[in-house]
């Protein structure tokens, strides 16, 4: 089962900062998830809402900042444990610490199209880098987007992600999956249960279920046979022997 970092080590530091991934990468995480949007001026950036209003405690959105703008600002500012100051992180950053990764998951934050062009940037960065675009997996929470990115690339590995998705809505998720050519279906916990994990396995798909704090659910998750666990606490690998 993969242990997969989500927005770094986002337990222990400021989520989706240079200093999460960093601290990820120093815990041996050798799998991760973060979240991609684009500033005003078309730079891919890692954050996980649309405005700033958790992270920094200001109401901007990232749509409607420059990269110049945006990156004077703190996101570390909601961390009470550690508040110095840290910037969202321009993908290009993130991607210099953790692009030696196994596995990395780019889930683009697009909403309504709310980055136009946002696929096609994602594309070009993926091809930029020497086997870049091999060992990673585009998801998001927007078909169109999930769409947008198969039509322009045939062999891009996709996850689906569906919004606020049940049990009994897993049937037409799973047909859309399917549709867009999806290899990976990913799941809230809330819904990883024994049954629905072997039916999106019996449709052909891998299963990596967010978010996995505890080890009561971390060892539930290896029993009914997922294939990787999202959490924020990447070291949990080497205190509870998950992988294999
Ligand atoms: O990609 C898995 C998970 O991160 C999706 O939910 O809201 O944490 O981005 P969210
Ligand atoms: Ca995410």
């Amino acid at each position: 089962m993969k242990i997969i970092s989500h927005r770094g080590a986002s337990g222990y530091a400021p989520e989706n900062t240079l200093k999460a991934f960093r601290l990820a990468v120093e815990m041996g995480a050798e799998d991760f998830e973060f979240d991609v949007h684009q500033t005003k001026d078309g730079i891919l950036v890692v954050h996980h809402d649309f405005d700033l209003k958790h992270t920094a405690l200001r109401k901007e959105r990232i749509a409607d900042l420059t990269w110049e703008e945006l990156k004077k600002i703190n996101v570390a500012k909601h961390y009470k444990a550690d508040a110095a100051f840290q910037h969202v992180p321009r993908l290009e950053e993130v991607i210099d610490v953790i692009g030696g990764a196994a596995w990395l998951n780019f889930e683009v934050k697009n909403d309504k199209n709310v980055y136009p062009g946002i696929e096609d940037k994602v594309l070009a960065f993926l091809r930029s880098k020497p086997g870049l675009f091999e060992k990673s997996v585009v998801s998001s929470f927007d078909h169109g987007t999930l769409k947008r990115f198969r039509e322009r690339s045939p062999e891009l590995k996709l996850a689906y992600l569906g919004h606020g998705l049940s049990t009994v809505l897993l049937l037409p998720a799973l047909r859309k999956a399917k549709a867009v050519g999806a290899v990976n279906f990913h799941i809230a916990l809330r819904i990883a249960f024994g049954l629905n994990v072997s039916r999106i396995k019996k449709a052909g798909f891998r299963v990596c279920v967010y978010t996995v704090n505890t080890k009561k659910d971390a060892l539930r998750m290896r029993h009914i046979g997922v294939d990787g666990i999202f959490t924020n606490y990447p070291d949990i690998q080497g205190k509870w022997e998950l992988k294999g």
